[in-house]
């Protein structure tokens, strides 16, 4: 289950109803599912084969139909980062640096874990969130935010667009986050 760190507060939430109450007063979607559907030698792989990804999709189709319907999403893939990632050193410095997108930025993670570093609403600042397999996130259109991999450097997870021509990373230059932590 995601757990939270504020920034600003040194504030650490582990209570899922303390989580899912604070993500949604920051407007922040969240969910769980049941990953039974995913074969289980693919539960915790890391490399993974184009037939692999296609059998993580098919495991998770259910979930994935119902978010879309409800959210609007079109398309979907599947992520595998590791330290087998070509150039992830390269990808993970240009992930942490805060963003903003014109649509919301979804994950389900499938195995592993990451973290989403968000800009909270009002006087929250920023906060971290710390996905586990199953958990499921929307950071909404135009809020600041980055992802990245926690220390065990291993993520899989389903991205849902609605449109991915349109989602591209514009960077969100915030004095505030410098000062963080
Ligand atoms: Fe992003």
């Amino acid at each position: 289950m995601a757990t939270i760190f504020v920034r600003n507060t040194g504030e650490h939430l582990q209570d899922e109803a303390a989580v899912a109450a604070f993500l949604s007063a920051n407007e922040i979607f969240y969910e769980h599912w049941d990953l039974s559907g995913i074969p289980g030698s693919l539960r915790d792989r890391f490399e993974l084969s184009d037939a692999d990804k296609e059998a993580i999709l098919l495991g998770l189709s259910d979930a994935i139909d119902r978010l879309a319907k409800s959210r609007g999403y079109v398309k979907w893939d599947v992520i595998a980062l590791s330290d087998a990632t070509p150039n992830i050193e390269e990808l993970l410095t240009k992930f942490e640096q805060v963003h903003t997108h014109t649509e919301d930025e979804v994950r389900a993670i499938a195995a592993g874990s990451g973290t989403f570093v968000i800009k909270g609403q009002g006087a929250t600042g920023y906060f971290d969130v710390h996905l586990t397999a199953g958990d499921v996130i929307s950071v909404p259109e135009y809020n600041p935010h980055f992802f990245t991999l926690t220390k065990t450097r291993q993520v899989v997870a389903v991205r849902l667009f609605i449109d991915p021509s349109g989602w591209v990373a514009h960077p969100f230059i915030d004095p505030a986050f410098a000062a963080a932590p």
